[in-house]
C-alpha cells in the first residue's frame, strides 16, 4: 500500500471507530456508516447494507439510488457472500453469472459478510461505475471497518 494510501485507510479507520463509539443501535450505526463510506470513498455510486430476515437479504441503510428490497439467499453477489460467508470481489459485475442490477451505472462491486457468532446478520454491499475498482486494499480496509461496525453492535 502507498504511503498515502495508508494515511487514507488509517484516517477512515479512525473515523468509523469515533462515528459509531457509543451506540449500539444496528439501523443507526449502519445509517451513518453507509453516509461516511460513500462520502469518503471515490468513485463508489452505492453503499449500504442488506440485513437477514426470514431466509432473505432484506435492504437496510444505504446511499445512493433506490436498490432492490429483497435477495433470495444465494442470488447475486450479496446472497452468495451471505450463503459462503466470504467476500465478494467483483471486477466487472458483467461477468458475474446471476448478477443483481439495481443501479445500471454499477460495474464491480464488493459484498463483506456480517458474521456475528458464526451467524451470518447481513452485508456491506459497495458499487462502483468503474471495473475493477475495489483492490485487495480495499478488501482488507472494508473487512477493517465492517469488524468495527459489528464490535459497536455487541
Ligand atoms: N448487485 C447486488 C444487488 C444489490 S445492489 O448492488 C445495491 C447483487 O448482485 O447482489
Amino acid at each position: 500500500m502507498k504511503v498515502n494510501q495508508s494515511r487514507f485507510a488509517s484516517g477512515l479507520v479512525s473515523q468509523v471507530r469515533s462515528l459509531l463509539a457509543g451506540q449500539q443501535d444496528m439501523i443507526a450505526n449502519a445509517a451513518n456508516l453507509a453516509a461516511l463510506l460513500f462520502h469518503e470513498l471515490e468513485d463508489v455510486n452505492w453503499v449500504g447494507f442488506y440485513f437477514l430476515k426470514d431466509g432473505q437479504l432484506i435492504v437496510g441503510p444505504f446511499q445512493g439510488r433506490p436498490a432492490c428490497a429483497s435477495i433470495p439467499l444465494g442470488s447475486g453477489v450479496c446472497g452468495t457472500a451471505a450463503v459462503t460467508q466470504q467476500i465478494q470481489r467483483v471486477r466487472d459485475v458483467h461477468e458475474f453469472d446471476g448478477h443483481i442490477a439495481c443501479d445500471v451505472n454499477s460495474r464491480s462491486e464488493i459484498v463483506i459478510p456480517l458474521i456475528r457468532n458464526g451467524k451470518v446478520l447481513g452485508v456491506l454491499d459497495l458499487d462502483s461505475p468503474s471495473p475493477g475498482r475495489f483492490k485487495a486494499d480495499d478488501q482488507a480496509l472494508l473487512s477493517e471497518i465492517a469488524g468495527i461496525y459489528l464490535k459497536s453492535i455487541d
